[in-house]
């Protein structure tokens, strides 16, 4: 039995939760960072060294103008709300992604973040124009450029290198794919599933993931 110390989340199901309820799917986004934002506090009680969440992948900029907008003012403002509390807290931000071709205001507030939380001791992922076949191309390129192409060198040149190894992927709202996430890091991850919608997604449904995951036997191919 080993516990988890990194945990990602494809938050999933915004717009199915605001649809159920007749409500616009922006209401739905905004449902969704109260869901960050009560995970994020929990942190502080849940013994995980990396939590890493799925905010926006480089392909969602296929979406309707309008919703893309509400998404990035919903960025401005959690960073803009929740900053204080991460450094309270011990939260060290990290971006995943693409995210310096973000807007110039949000690539600037990002920085600032990153900065100020950079001796927080657990860490909070947060992916941002984020796909991980784009990733795995860059790190390849990289560890070329560098002499050699090996597992190690690949992975030495992925967004995660100084993150520990993903021990649970858990995806919420019901789809069963991996829409571009961590596809290199998941190698060996346990996967879970829920039907669970990411608004209504709780504290309290990632620690029964969490005791789930501890008695899970990984063999990592061996027996
Ligand atoms: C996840 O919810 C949020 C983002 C992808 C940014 P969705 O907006 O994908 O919600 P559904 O899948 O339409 O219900
Ligand atoms: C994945 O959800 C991306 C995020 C949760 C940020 P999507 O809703 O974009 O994935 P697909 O399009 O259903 O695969
Ligand atoms: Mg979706």
């Amino acid at each position: 039995m080993s516990a988890a110390r990194h945990v990602a989340i494809i938050m999933d199901g915004n717009g199915r939760w605001a649809k159920r309820r007749h409500l616009p799917r922006a209401m739905g986004h905004r449902k969704g960072v109260e869901a960050v934002r009560a995970l994020v506090r929990a942190l502080k009680t849940i013994e995980l060294e990396c939590l890493t969440l799925y905010a926006f992948s480089s392909e969602n900029w296929k979406r309707p103008e309008d919703e893309v907008d509400d998404l990035m003012d919903l960025m401005r403002r959690f960073i803009k709300s929740d900053l204080p509390e991460f450094i309270e807290h011990d939260v060290r931000l990290k971006i995943i992604g693409n995210w310096q071709a973000l807007a110039p205001d949000i690539v600037e507030m990002l920085e600032d973040a990153l900065r100020q939380t950079e001796n927080g001791t657990r860490t909070l992922a947060v992916a941002l124009n984020y796909g991980a076949q784009a990733e795995i191309v860059e790190a390849a390129r990289k560890a070329a450029a560098a002499g050699e192409i090996t597992e190690r060198s690949l992975a030495a040149h992925l967004y995660t290198a100084d993150l520990p190894p993903l021990d649970l992927l858990i995806r919420t709202s019901g789809e069963v794919r991996l829409s571009n996430f961590l596809l290199w890091q998941s190698a060996y991850a346990e996967m879970l599933f829920t039907d669970v919608l990411w608004p209504d997604f709780t504290p309290a449904h990632l620690l029964d993931a969490l005791e789930h995951f501890a008695v899970r036997e990984r063999r990592f191919g061996g027996r």
